[in-house]
């Protein structure tokens, strides 16, 4: 039983809750619960005005905070690390799969009903095996990521990214991989046929992958991307996709999101996005909402919150 001093007020429906009726909602509120889809900004701190003491995510992701501005007025983050990895990895290994072996493309030939016959090179896609990985951002999903990898044969994974981790060797009962020490950016993009994006959204990796990270990269890459849809310059993606700079591009993330229907990266046929799914399972969902509310009610009785942002 939760002991709850708290009056809630908790919105119906599961439509997105539009900025005015978040901005007249949050009006006087000592804590604020709420999921990655709105930015919580100055505007929102002030239409909160100086009661609230505590915000709490539903998201490893806190980029749509402002956190500098946050800790300018005392007010505690809290959000929901650890409890999402496995379902993140296990999305991030499916949209790879998805994408390197063209099963978008299949099932719409299933279900158009032009799928004729086997033929010999026909919707021939890439194996994993013996490919280098590049992971950019070895933090806990990038490396639950990895350990998923060594599955599949792969030859070898490089990383960059802050977590500067010493050797990781992974091993089950059949294989052994060790990953190295990080590698410099450049080095990934030029050496990996996989780059899997796994990164935070920071002022560092904003626009990340641009023009010249695309034309670095090998002609047969396959480009991942389950972070944020920021990390990436979305027409020099498309552009790359296009004149077949890479091979193809897997993405749970974009900017915006929804992307518009009439996005031009949709009509691609080597470009495979999924409706930002990452933590989409019962299970991390489940764990997610309950440590927000820990979270949020920590942050109301001024207790330090279990899984603080800073
Ligand atoms: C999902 O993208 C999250 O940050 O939890
Ligand atoms: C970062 O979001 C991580 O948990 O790896």
């Amino acid at each position: 039983m939760i002991d709850c001093r708290a009056e809630i007020e908790i919105r119906d429906g599961t439509d997105r809750i539009s900025r005015e009726e978040l901005i007249r909602g949050v009006a006087g509120c000592h804590g604020l619960l709420c999921t990655l889809t709105h930015q919580i900004n100055k505007e929102i701190l002030d239409a909160a005005g100086p009661n609230l003491m505590t915000i709490s995510t539903v998201s490893v992701g806190f980029d749509h905070i402002d956190i500098e501005e946050c800790k300018r007025r005392n007010i505690t983050v809290g959000h929901t690390p650890a409890v999402l990895t496995e379902a993140v990895a296990e999305l991030t290994i499916g949209l790879l799969l998805t994408t390197a072996r063209r099963v978008r493309e299949a099932l719409s030939v299933v279900e158009s009903g032009s799928w004729c016959s086997w033929k010999v090179l026909w919707l021939c896609g890439t194996q994993l095996s013996n490919k280098v990985v590049g992971i950019v951002g070895l933090g806990r999903i990038g490396l639950a990521v990895a350990k998923r990898l060594l599955a599949f044969n792969v030859n070898k994974i490089l990383y960059t990214g802050h977590s500067e981790k010493a050797e990781v060797t992974l091993s089950d009962t059949d294989a052994t991989l060790t990953i190295a020490p990080s590698v410099d950016f450049n080095t990934l993009l030029h050496q990996s046929d996989i780059i899997i994006v796994c990164c935070a959204l920071t002022p560092e990796t904003n626009g990340l992958f641009g023009e010249s990270a695309f034309a670095a990269m090998k002609k047969n890459c396959i480009f991942i991307n389950t972070s944020r849809g920021k990390v990436v310059n979305q027409s020099d993606l498309y552009n790359a996709l296009v004149s077949n700079e890479i091979q193809a591009a897997g993405l749970d993330v974009t900017t915006p999101e929804p992307l518009p229907v009439d996005h031009p990266l949709k009509k691609l046929k080597n470009c495979v996005i999924f409706p930002h799914l990452g933590s989409a399972t019962i299970e991390a969902r489940n764990e997610m909402w309950t440590i927000a509310v820990r979270n949020l009610i920590a942050g109301l009785n001024n207790e330090p919150l279990p899984h603080p942002v800073y």
